[in-house]
């Protein structure tokens, strides 16, 4: 089965193509992010601009023809509305004119399941930690739940808004790494409540610092903190459960030092870790053409009139076989 994936949740537009889930191609543009972030309207027209040349280059990668695809699948959220609507549009237009089936899929279970893919595992904890998101989740039957997250921002948005504070270039949590790694730790807020974590304290106190201390201080200590608060929670989950696999997932596991910390948390409690290359954990088109095909081989899709998004689609809501 030859699947084509859409993924447009946020700044970037995805296409991937996958075949008996063999990633075929992995093609993508993103929007150029700014000291302002990201204006949805904005975003959704840099998408509108650049999708037909995403998907003629996912297609030449493949080495395929558009007549040869078997099946659509897009990300039917959560994100910004006007981006998914973009994705939705294509989608559904590609599967009118080729008549194949569509099915819409969760965003979270697109990163979920290509860590599984890469990492080799079949059932395990999942951190999932991007700029909107940060959640622990557990696959119980054929749905996800959620069995921790954050009570308020996404861990990726906690470093992205501290960058844009500290006036950081590119104002991203990437640079807030690299400039941690000739850090020293200063005690910060740290709140975790049983599976649950709180970054807004953590970030106040960090912006009241900025001109004070070393920025490489606090960029390490913010990090090293909102790290050990996920991973606290994170090994709670495993040993709560008696789960004895794990994965990282989502933008934010590109993180060199999560990563370790993570690991050495499987380490010391006998549990197999696993993640994706960072090509497959920044958004991409290809985990959404993964799931599209393990979904339609079930037999799930819809057509293309029952076709929407969903702003905030928790992954509670969606199936999986
Ligand atoms: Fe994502």
């Amino acid at each position: 089965m030859l699947v084509i994936g859409i993924e447009s949740s946020a700044h970037t537009f995805g296409v991937g193509i996958v075949s008996d889930s063999k990633i075929l191609a992995n093609e993508k543009e993103m929007y150029p992010i700014k000291d302002k972030g990201m204006i949805p309207s904005k975003v959704a027209m840099f998408h509108i601009k650049n999708f037909s040349k995403v998907i003629k280059r996912a297609l030449e990668k493949a080495n395929i023809k558009i007549r040869d695809i078997d099946g659509i699948s897009y990300t039917m959220g959560p994100g910004m509305g006007p981006s998914l609507q973009v994705g939705e549009l294509v989608a559904k237009t590609l599967a009118k004119e080729l008549k194949v089936p569509i099915v819409p899929v969760n965003h979270a279970m697109g990163h979920i399941e290509i860590a599984k893919h890469f990492g080799n595992l079949n059932d395990p904890i999942a951190l999932y930690v991007s700029g909107g998101n940060s959640q622990i989740i557990k696959k119980f039957e054929n749905r996800y739940r959620v069995i921790g997250e954050t009570l308020d921002i996404g861990i990726g948005n906690l470093f992205d808004n501290f960058a844009r504070e500290a006036k950081l270039v590119p104002a991203w949590g990437s640079t807030v790494a690299k400039l941690a790694e000739k850090g020293k730790f200063i005690e910060m807020p740290y709140t975790v409540k049983g599976m649950d974590f709180a970054f807004t304290g953590l970030l106040t106190y960090s912006k009241k610092l900025i001109g004070k201390v070393p920025l490489e201080d606090i960029c390490f200590s913010l990090q090293e903190t909102a790290f050990s608060m996920v991973c606290e929670a994170t090994e709670r989950a495993l040993l709560l459960t008696n789960t004895k696999e794990l994965c990282v997932c989502g933008g934010v596991a590109q993180s060199k030092r999560l990563k370790e910390m993570l690991s050495k948390i499987a380490k010391e409690n006998n549990i197999k870790f696993g993640y994706a290359p960072d090509e497959y954990n920044a958004d991409n088109g290809a985990m959404i053409a993964y799931v599209g095909e393990k979904l339609l081989k079930c037999g799930i899709s819809k057509n293309v009139e029952e076709c929407s998004i969903k702003q905030r689609y928790r992954i509670e809501d969606a199936i999986i076989c």
